[in-house]
């Protein structure tokens, strides 16, 4: 079975009482052993101290983009190195957000997929169309070529990583996919990378858009979601626990 994840997106929100406070109240509600691995993606700037205590209950902590390069004169970015050495262990790629506000193309993704695996970070590539593209009916052939855009260029060493189906529609407008739709892409994503061999069919799929504890049971129960990347909800401790139980009981074992 693909490794359980319930991931946290806390986009450009925070601030450092805020997360000292989230993780805090994370603790007070820690139940160990956990049955499901837990990533945190704050602002960078709050990556550096929220490793340790995340660490400290097994928290693994990511950024939510990393630049292609490795250094260079490229003002305001962030480089994947630098990203491990101040501990992070994983990166989202090709956050719709990032694909819609900041003009990253499939090729910008692929870079920095690389960039990623190179710096030994884990990818969290995200994939997801849009209501037209629904609308049209393209939305397979979407993220099919989303997909295949970083499989061209990295292969199986998306092994290392996940992938996200976060439908463009469904983020942050509080409609979530069905379970069925979330599924039927999980299914066909779950295909795409079969295809490609035994290591990339074991790679986590996670569904994000409007994840909630009132939703996530009836997700986590498909058979092909194996986990979530929360966006708002992420930011409430008490919310984020409801969906790392939920993930605990209804999902895959
Ligand atoms: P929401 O859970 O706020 O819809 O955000 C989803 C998302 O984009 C996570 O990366």
């Amino acid at each position: 079975m693909p490794q359980r994840i319930v991931a946290g997106n806390w986009k450009m929100n925070g601030s450092r009482a805020q997360l000292a406070a989230f993780l805090a109240a994370l603790r007070q509600g820690w139940a160990e052993p956990r049955r499901c691995d837990v990533l945190l993606f704050p602002p960078a700037l709050l990556v550096p101290e929220a490793i340790e205590p995340a660490s400290a209950l097994g928290i693994g902590v990511g950024m939510q983009t990393v630049h292609p390069e490795a250094s260079g004169a490229f003002t305001g970015e962030l480089a994947a190195e630098m990203a491990v050495d101040v501990g992070a262990s994983w990166t989202l790629v090709g956050h719709s957000e990032r694909r819609e506000l900041c003009g990253e193309s499939d090729e910008d993704v692929a870079a920095r997929t690389v960039a990623a695996l190179r710096a030994g970070l884990r990818p969290m590539l995200c994939v997801g169309e849009t209501l037209e593209q629904r609308r049209a009916g393209n939305a397979e052939t979407v993220v099919r070529e989303q997909l295949e855009a970083v499989l061209a260029v990295v292969g199986d060493e998306l092994a290392a990583g996940a992938v996200a189906y976060e439908p463009v529609w469904a983020i942050g407008t509080g409609e979530t996919a069905s379970p069925e739709t979330a599924e039927a892409m999980h299914v066909a994503i779950r295909d795409i990378l079969k295809a490609r061999g035994p290591r990339l069919g074991m790679v986590p799929i996670l569904y994000g858009g409007s994840v909630k504890p009132e939703n996530a049971a009836a997700l986590f129960a498909k058979e092909d979601i194996d986990g979530a990347l929360v966006g708002g909800a992420s930011l409430d401790a008490a919310a984020f626990l409801a969906i790392i139980a939920a993930m605990e009981t209804h999902g895959n074992p």
